[in-house]
């Protein structure tokens, strides 16, 4: 499915590829598009399938129900379209029960133009943006807003709470977003630098639309090209995905993530033509390892609990590693042990990376570590 991405891509546009950096090429339209996901115009938009894997960066670890999502992207002279599509055989739109969430979908783009923030939620100097659709936005924008009534048709009150008065609608009368009851659209613009640092921002309207059928979800989110600075002209620009299947208890940090991947505004240069260890470097600005190992891995990075404290420097695995070794660590992950076994598991936690990660990949990152090592002393 991949590599056929690949080949639709480079037959279509001949557009670069190097390693295995998923290109989403979105052709210009000069036409209006609609936000049904079965316009026509989807037709010259060649799609990429892209691997998730699940989020393991941070508590709570897990989700990842979802393994691929299928991307595509077009713009019109007023506004950048992008379709997901991905399989999921029950559609979960009513999350009006504490233990029922809703199915939803998200793309990441950096803030500000020719930044390269951390994949994970961006970082204190590269803050990032988020459109992300839901299925429950959906449904209150098609059926209007969907009360506890809607997944009780026999709820009964023992008083009457008197309508629209906040008093009486706690999350409503806070501004919370999830308890918007006159949406007008099933998409939330968000920003983020880091974790923890994720802000509604309403005044920034994306279009949205998307479409259970067949045990498959297609949505299609637009936002004016205007005022979003990354987006502004033409060329390569970082995105990256995530799937939530609100079936599965997936919400918030429970989903399926990826990778930074390139989105492409019209047509691109080719990458220039680098050594495997270049091509490494790339590599690990796209997985985000010096956000655990430091920039250049040379560690510092905080990990309450961890031995020593810190998450280890790996510019000198190649002295105590085999280049086969490091990459095993990379494929299956690992964890700190712990300094005080009675304590807190450290939180910065080293997440498998074998479902996102080519070999080819690999290779050139290992590459790019043994580049790193420091001469070692001549006596
Ligand atoms: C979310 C944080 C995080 C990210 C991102 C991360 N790592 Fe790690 N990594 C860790 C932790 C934690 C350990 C285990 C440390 C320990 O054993 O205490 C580790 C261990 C390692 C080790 C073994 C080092 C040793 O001395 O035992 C290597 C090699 C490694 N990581 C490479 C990478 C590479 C390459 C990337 C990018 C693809 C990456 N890591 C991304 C957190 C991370």
């Amino acid at each position: 499915m991949r590599r056929f991405a690949y080949l639709l891509i480079l037959a279509g546009f001949g557009a670069p590829m190097e390693a295995a950096e998923i290109t989403v090429q979105a052709p210009a339209v000069q036409r209006t598009v609609s936000l049904d996901p079965a316009d026509p115009a989807w037709q010259k938009a060649p799609a990429a399938s892209i691997a998730l894997m699940p989020q393991g960066m941070v508590r709570p670890w897990g989700g990842g129900a979802v393994k691929r999502v299928e991307a595509r992207a077009l713009y019109t002279p007023q506004e950048l379209f992008v379709r997901l599509q991905w399989e999921d055989k029950n559609a979960d739109l009513t999350p009006s029960a504490s233990q029922s969430f809703t199915d939803a979908c998200a793309i990441m783009l950096p803030a500000r133009a020719g930044s390269w923030p951390s994949p994970f939620m961006g970082d204190a100097q590269n803050p990032v943006v988020i459109w992300r659709w839901s299925a429950a936005a959906q449904k209150d924008v098609d059926e209007g807003y969907q009360a506890a009534e809607a997944a009780h048709p026999r709820l009964h009150y023992d008083f009457e709470p008197r309508p629209n008065d906040p008093l009486y609608r706690a999350a409503q009368g806070a501004g919370n977003p999830l308890a918007e009851r006159e949406r007008t659209t099933p998409v939330e613009f968000l920003a983020a630098k880091g974790y923890g640092s994720l802000t509604s921002q309403p005044d920034e309207r994306v279009r949205g639309k998307g479409v259970w059928k067949d045990g498959q979800w297609t949505v299609v989110m637009a936002k004016p090209l205007q005022g979003t600075p990354t987006l502004a002209k033409a060329g390569r620009v970082p995105i990256s995905f995530a799937v939530w299947d609100g079936g599965a208890g997936e919400r918030n940090g429970l989903k399926a993530v990826s990778i930074w991947q390139s989105l492409a505004l019209g047509p691109v240069s080719a990458l220039p033509e680098r050594t495997p260890a270049a091509r490494g470097e790339r590599v690990f600005r796209r997985y985000g390892c010096a956000v655990c190992h430091g920039p250049g891995g040379r560690g510092g990075v905080k990990s309450d609990n961890a031995q020593g404290g810190l998450v280890p420097p790996i510019n000198k695995v190649k002295e105590g590693f085999t280049e086969e070794e490091v990459k095993q660590v990379v494929r299956r992950g690992r964890s700190s042990v712990p300094e005080d076994p009675s304590g807190p598991t450290p939180p910065l936690h080293m997440n498998a990376w074998s479902q996102v990660m080519d070999e080819r990949e690999l290779d050139d990152l290992v590459k790019y570590l043994w580049t790193l090592a420091p001469e070692t002393q001549e006596w």
